[in-house]
């Protein structure tokens, strides 16, 4: 039998990368010197893309493979895949949920303790000699019993909400509606009021055209000189500029942030800001929760072209 013909976008870890060459006849877009012209002789041939999160798959790939039937997408968030032109086209589209919940919410929640408590600078504060020299490092702000807000209150949102409870912080979170399943946080429709309520605000929503800069200046400024904002989602939930700008004038404490404009190419304001804790788009990067997803975009891909129920469809 003749293997189908995938488009991959990006690079896989080998453990994945060998059984789907054993499935599927692997195009490698990401190696191409010249993306466009790669598109240009391998389309025609093209009946799956798998691909990431953070890549997507745009209009303009999709519609340059005219014998396209299926995207798998490695992460929970579609956002970067234009499901209009997938509708269009009678394209199915799959993603990878609940097997990354536990580790992103986990990262959320170290990224919050690391920056309120200051570790990364502590941690120089010790290889640079810094403590013999200058003695205790500087005082550092409290987590628990403070006041969370969590924006987005879906799989990843209510595991936060989870360990949140576990620091004893106070927690509220907003959401197009009540969920039956916050019983235990208090219900703020509007995110200017989360902000206000929040000293930790966790941005958790899956974006999409609706939820984009969400967290505008206005939500910035209510989480205010004493709050910090954790974004474990993606970066298109910001008004970034307006970010930085608090950020720089200390309208806004701090920042916890994951995901960025045009990563990983980040906005080099960001590197001169010592009240910003950078992580490099790794929320879901454990060795155990990228197997199940490689392990799931596999098993949509095979489910798909033997005329099985897609898994995880989002399509
Ligand atoms: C991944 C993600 O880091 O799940 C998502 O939406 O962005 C992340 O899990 C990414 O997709 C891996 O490439």
């Amino acid at each position: 039998m003749t293997k189908p013909d995938i488009l991959q976008v990006g690079p896989y870890p080998e453990w994945d990368q060998v059984p789907l060459e054993e499935s599927f006849t692997l195009h490698r877009y990401f190696e191409a010197g010249d993306p466009d012209a790669y598109l240009n002789s391998v389309g025609e041939r093209i009946r799956g893309i798998a691909t990431r999160g953070e890549l997507g798959a745009s209009r303009a790939m999709i519609e340059a493979c005219p014998n396209l039937e299926v995207v798998s997408v490695y992460g929970v968030g579609f956002d970067a895949v234009d499901l209009e032109a997938c509708k269009d086209h009678g394209i199915r589209v799959t993603n990878t949920p609940d097997v990354l919940t536990n580790d992103v919410a986990d990262l959320g929640i170290a990224m919050m303790l690391a920056q309120s408590r200051g570790m990364v600078g502590a941690e120089t504060w010790v290889r640079d000699g810094s403590w013999q020299a200058k003695g205790l490092y500087p005082l550092k702000r409290r987590v628990w019993g403070r006041k969370a807000g969590v924006l987005g209150l879906g799989r990843i949102g209510f595991e936060v909400a989870k360990r949140l409870a576990g620091f004893d912080l106070d927690i509220a979170y907003s959401d197009i509606s009540e969920k039956d399943y916050g019983q235990d946080w208090t219900f703020i429709a509007d995110p200017v009021e989360l902000a206000e309520h929040a000293d930790f605000l966790f941005v958790t929503l899956a974006a999409s055209t609706q939820t984009r800069q969400i967290v505008n200046r206005q939500v910035i400024d209510a989480v205010g000189p004493d709050g910090m904002i954790i974004n474990i989602s993606r970066a298109s939930n910001i008004d970034e500029a307006a970010l930085l700008d608090a950020l720089e004038s200390k309208r806004l404490g701090a920042a916890a942030l994951d995901v960025f404009e045009g990563e990983p190419a980040l906005n080099p304001r960001f590197l001169e800001l010592d009240n910003v804790l950078l992580q490099p788009h790794h929320a879901s990067g454990t060795i155990e929760t990228r197997k199940a997803m490689g392990r799931l975009v596999r098993d949509n891909l095979s489910a798909h072209f033997a005329g099985r129920d897609l898994l995880t469809p989002v399509l």
